[in-house]
């Protein structure tokens, strides 16, 4: 039977419900299971062409989007922006009108200012689909759907979990959208801590969401503990600081993780800046998850492109 959710653009959490987070986790898990096309749907795929139009530096998510629609057997390209036709002034919007005009049917998209993924949803012609791969500090919603579903995997459920966000908040388009993310799925807590400066503005509503002022308050009782790098290219060099100043009095370490517990697990969503916000040793160790939100985060990219094109695409029901 045919699910009655559709998704058509994914550009924050706000525009999801719980049933699509369903369908979007079910299909994941299908995905994982690595299920046959047929010669029928494996022919269609092969027609979808979609697109990475990112406008900021990627790993992660840009090769995360490139392998997962490799691995549905979409047909998939790069725009180069710093080679691209921007450079000799041309907007976002003319740049999309001429791609879509191509026939790409996907655009994963990444770019500084807020609301650009809004920007293209609003004028994408019908069977045209925006994917938000970050926009600006706004939302990164493939990312806290990915971190979800690695909690998930971990923990079989959300609800009823306390999770620990520290780090650069206020920079953090990731922790905007996990923080949407956890209350949609019912987490118990999201403790919120970040140095002065980096704290969210404004601050986020919800009954569940609690601020602190030290990561060692915030600890005792967490079941995650998600760090976040400094976004240095986001600021002026003069609030940047010391890097082992930051480490000591406000990084994850060793000492620190023990007032979590050893059931805790560490969560990052990348890239790294071993030795500030995090001791070195516990991005390698048997506590952390990091890895697992990027081999995760596969699936759940493969689901939302599956999902978006799944009407004309497959039956499954899961997708
Ligand atoms: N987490 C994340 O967005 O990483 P990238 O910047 O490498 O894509």
């Amino acid at each position: 039977m045919r699910h009655d959710t559709s998704l058509t653009h994914l550009i924050d959490i706000a525009s999801l419900d719980v049933a699509i987070l369903r369908r979007l986790f079910s299909c994941a898990d299908l995905l994982r299971s690595n299920p046959e096309f047929s010669p029928q749907q494996q022919a269609k795929l092969s027609k979808v062409h979609a697109i990475n139009l990112f406008y900021e530096h990627s790993t992660r998510t840009q090769l995360g989007f490139e392998y997962a629609a490799h691995r549905l057997g979409l047909q998939i390209s790069n725009l180069q922006s710093e080679q691209s036709s921007s450079s000799k002034g041309e907007s976002l919007i003319d740049t999309f009108h001429t791609l879509a005009a191509m026939g790409y049917r996907l655009f994963n998209i990444r770019h500084p200012q807020v609301g650009s993924a809004q920007q293209l949803a609003a004028v994408a012609p019908a069977g045209v689909h925006i994917i938000n791969a970050g926009d600006g500090v706004h939302a990164h919603p493939t990312q806290a759907l990915a971190d979800a579903y690695t909690m998930l995997d971990h923990f079989g459920r959300i609800d009823g979990l306390v999770v620990v966000i520290a780090g650069d908040l206020r920079h953090s388009r990731v922790a905007r959208s996990n923080i949407a993310l956890l209350n949609l799925l019912g987490a118990a807590e999201i403790r919120l801590v970040a140095p002065p400066g980096m704290d969210l503005q404004p601050q986020p509503q919800g009954s569940s969401v609690r601020s602190f002022e030290h990561l060692d308050e915030a600890l005792p009782g967490a079941d995650v503990v998600m760090m976040l790098r400094i976004q240095m290219e986001r600021m002026d060099a003069l609030e940047i600081p010391d890097q082992q100043t930051y480490l000591k009095r406000w990084g994850l370490t060793r000492k620190r993780l023990l007032l979590a517990g050893p059931d805790a697990r560490i969560m990052h969503p990348g890239p790294l800046n071993r030795g500030v916000e995090i001791e070195s040793e516990l991005a390698d160790g048997s506590q952390a998850l990091i890895l697992d939100q990027v081999s995760l985060g596969v699936y759940v990219r493969m689901a939302v492109m599956l999902t978006m094109l799944a009407p004309e695409i497959t039956d499954l029901k899961e997708c």
